[in-house]
């Protein structure tokens, strides 16, 4: 199939691809940019596994095509960290033991760090309901929504 120029801008970075127009921006950053953080679950749009940022809104990679986040800038897991310190919602995962496959983790940051910004973190079950696209199959939510919480209340301080 054809190949089509795509720019990302992910992480403060620029990269230059050739896709295929299907490619999906999960198998662009997973399999030609090395960036592993983001997790392929269903890859059907259920499973929030794969939870990115786009012009700092959270977006699920799986069904966004790479194509569709030229000239829009991408965060994703490996670049939230700042200079070796770990984002606050990170910290408050290890803190709180919120994990533990971690298969789901690095979607439910990028979900709770969104989700805080939007301003949906006010109660445990504000935090559960805008966190409801992020499955866990370890069944860590206690855990999730009390990491959640703390960062929340880290921000409003
Ligand atoms: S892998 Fe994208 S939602 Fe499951
Ligand atoms: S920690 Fe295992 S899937 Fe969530």
């Amino acid at each position: 199939m054809t190949k089509i120029p795509v720019h990302l801008d992910i992480n403060g970075q620029r990269h230059e691809l050739q896709l295929e127009p299907r490619v999906t921006l999960l198998d662009a950053l997973r399999e030609r940019l090395g960036l592993t953080g983001t997790k392929k679950g269903c890859d059907h749009g259920q499973c929030g596994a794969c939870t990115v940022h786009m012009d700092g809104e959270r977006v699920l990679a799986c069904l966004t095509l790479a194509a569709q986040a030229e000239g829009r800038t991408i965060t994703t897991i490996e670049g939230l960290a700042r200079e070796g310190e770990l984002h606050p919602v990170q910290a408050a995962f290890l803190e709180q033991d919120a994990f533990q496959c971690g298969y789901c983790t690095s979607g439910q940051i990028m979900s709770a760090v969104a989700c805080i910004r939007e301003g949906h973190a006010g109660s445990d079950e504000e935090i559960r309901e805008y966190m409801a696209g992020n499955l866990c199959r370890c069944g860590a939510y206690p855990h999730i929504v009390a990491a959640v919480r703390q960062a929340a209340q880290e921000f409003a301080s």
